[in-house]
């Protein structure tokens, strides 16, 4: 399958911009004027894209003719656009408490979402006041143990980790998410099991990671009450949509909340998966995260193309991808409590837009999910930047900063901030060979052309920018659903379903027919590829040693 690279209606404009280094295009004073734009408290920032204003409106139209809006409103009204699985997809739904536009999602699943709701406030406002015990839950908390994997782990681990200023300081946090019993380990030699609560957060309550993760903590809470299965049951908490699975494994049902078909796993932070993020911070946190979110949505829902921050931020990603065939994007947060951000945004975007075919059944017309990575600055800066400014490939960056840091150390953030925007301006501007030339000191003319070749920057190199005024559970709340909107555009834009993940599954099914044979409990091994089997022999072979 070879999707087709750029899109003709963009071919002229590729071309032209082929010709002109962004540094001729940012000298055009006003263009920071037209491609920056402010919603509360995010302000995106294009200007530094490899992008002019003839380029947008080209995509523009191309996005105006897609019907972006009827798609768009699909989604916000509850119709099936998860094709292959029969499925709304209805997380903006969960937050449309904070909407200041009517509703248009199904009641019954607005009230659903409302009782939910109420439950989390009641089960948060107990565990404040020190009034657990009369929740079905044990008497004194200190520590909560989110585990989940995938979207039942990366949303409410990046908001704990970014509202950790917020924090209730009786209460800590944990995530136990890999299968590798290291962590589970680790955990229970720092852990009083009695002051433990376990959120055990699984959509289908089928996954293998999480359910053994959730019985080897189970084991510990049980032997430190000797056994009692009622005593050690009210430690435990799910989150789940499959509520008999949960209870068949022990979770008392008083104790286990929704989750809905029609929310998907990486969407999920917004409801009762998001249970530990509201224990860490409260309720009024917690909703404010909501209100934040809810926010975006209404700017999605009522503002044209051209100043709507996710249909922006899907164009610019469109051109980069398709039009110049960009395979990766670096995200990079000038924030370590930012610092789990690269990771859910891997699951949001890779596992809802890495696709190769159409909700029709047919190969894509274009390059889908470019890879994302990145990590925080300016630690990347030390890293990898080298290769950025230098290497042979262009990677388009994100930076994400925060104006007002949530700590007095003013010089650190200065310091921080100013890396950022340097940065943003060295990819861009670049360093030409004769500006090098005129700063290499020393040698003869020769040794200095040499020098000056090794201390070029071709510049050129595209990011965006995004500020928030200050990181707190509205921003947080707005950042995330910018990208969420972003996410739901390119898959409009690239006819591909992004709420399924059926690429998942095949590595899930030969892992489970592995297991036996790891486990010893299969003789013929013929069943396996070559290279499997070897490797199944070889750790059979040693593992004893
Ligand atoms: O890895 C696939 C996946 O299904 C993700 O989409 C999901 O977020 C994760 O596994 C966890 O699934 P569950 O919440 O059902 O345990």
């Amino acid at each position: 399958m070879s999707p087709q690279r750029s899109p003709s209606f963009l071919a002229a404009h590729v071309e032209r911009l082929s010709r002109t280094h962004l540094r001729d295009l940012l000298k055009d004073r006003e263009r920071g004027e037209r491609l920056r734009h402010r919603v509360g408290p995010l302000l995106l920032d294009l200007s530094r894209q490899k992008i002019d204003d003839a380029a947008l409106r080209a995509l523009g139209e191309h996005v105006e003719a897609s019907g972006w809006q009827r798609a768009r409103d699909a989604m916000f009204a509850g119709e099936p656009i998860n094709t292959s699985e029969g499925r709304a997809v209805l997380h903006t739904a969960l937050r449309a408490s904070g909407s200041r536009l009517p509703p248009v999602a199904p009641s019954d699943a607005r009230k659903e979402i409302e009782h939910t709701l109420h439950r989390i406030e009641e089960l948060v406002r107990a565990v404040e006041r020190g009034e657990s015990a009369g929740m079905g839950l044990p008497a004194k908390i200190t520590d909560v143990v989110n585990i989940g994997i995938g979207g039942s782990d990366l949303g409410p681990r990046l908001a704990v980790r970014a509202l950790a200023p917020f924090h209730a300081p009786e209460l800590r946090s944990h995530f136990l998410t890999n299968v590798d019993g290291q962590s589970a380990h680790e955990l229970m030699r720092q852990l009083d099991p009695r002051r433990t609560l376990v959120i055990v957060v699984s959509k289908t309550f089928t996954t293998q990671e999480t359910l053994l993760n959730a019985n080897v903590l189970r084991d510990w809470i049980l032997r430190a009450y000797d056994s009692d299965a009622r005593a050690a049951s009210r430690h435990f908490l799910a989150v789940s949509a499959n509520t008999a699975e949960a209870e068949r494994w022990g979770v008392a049902t008083s104790n286990i909340y929704p989750m809905w078909d029609f929310v998907g796993g990486r969407f999920s932070l917004w409801s009762a998966v998001g249970l530990s993020l509201a224990l860490a911070v409260g309720i009024e946190h917690f909703r404010a995260l909501l209100s934040g979110a809810a926010r975006i949505d209404d700017h999605f829902r009522s503002t044209p193309w051209h100043e709507n921050l996710p249909v922006l931020l899907s164009l610019v990603e469109y051109w980069n991808r398709n039009a110049l065939g960009r395979a990766s994007r670096a995200v990079v947060p000038y924030a370590d409590l930012l610092g789990d951000l690269t990771s859910y945004l891997q699951q949001l975007e890779m596992e809802s837009l890495g696709k190769q075919v159409t909700p029709q059944g047919e190969p894509v017309a274009q390059d889908t999910s470019p890879v994302v990575w990145g990590s925080v600055g300016t630690n990347a800066q030390h890293a990898y930047f080298q290769s950025l400014h230098q290497g042979t490939d262009t990677v388009p960056l994100e930076f994400i900063g925060v104006v007002r840091p949530a700590h007095p150390l003013r010089a650190n953030h200065d310091a921080l901030l100013s890396n950022l925007l340097a940065q943003a301006a060295a990819l861009a501007l670049g360093k030409t060979f004769d500006e090098a030339l005129a700063e290499a000191k020393g040698g003869d003319e020769a040794a200095r052309r040499v020098l000056a070749a090794q201390r070029t920057f071709p510049g050129d190199r595209p990011s965006t920018v995004i500020l928030l005024d200050s990181l707190t559970p509205e921003s947080l709340g707005a950042l995330i659903a910018l990208y969420e909107h972003k996410v739901f555009m390119l898959g409009h834009l690239w006819n591909i379903n992004a709420f399924d993940q059926w690429g998942v599954e095949l590595g899930k099914g030969i892992a489970r027919q592995i297991l036996p044979a790891l486990e010893g409990q299969v003789d013929d091994l013929t069943g396996f590829d070559s290279g499997t089997r070897a490797l199944i022999e070889e750790i059979q072979q040693r593992r004893e040693g």
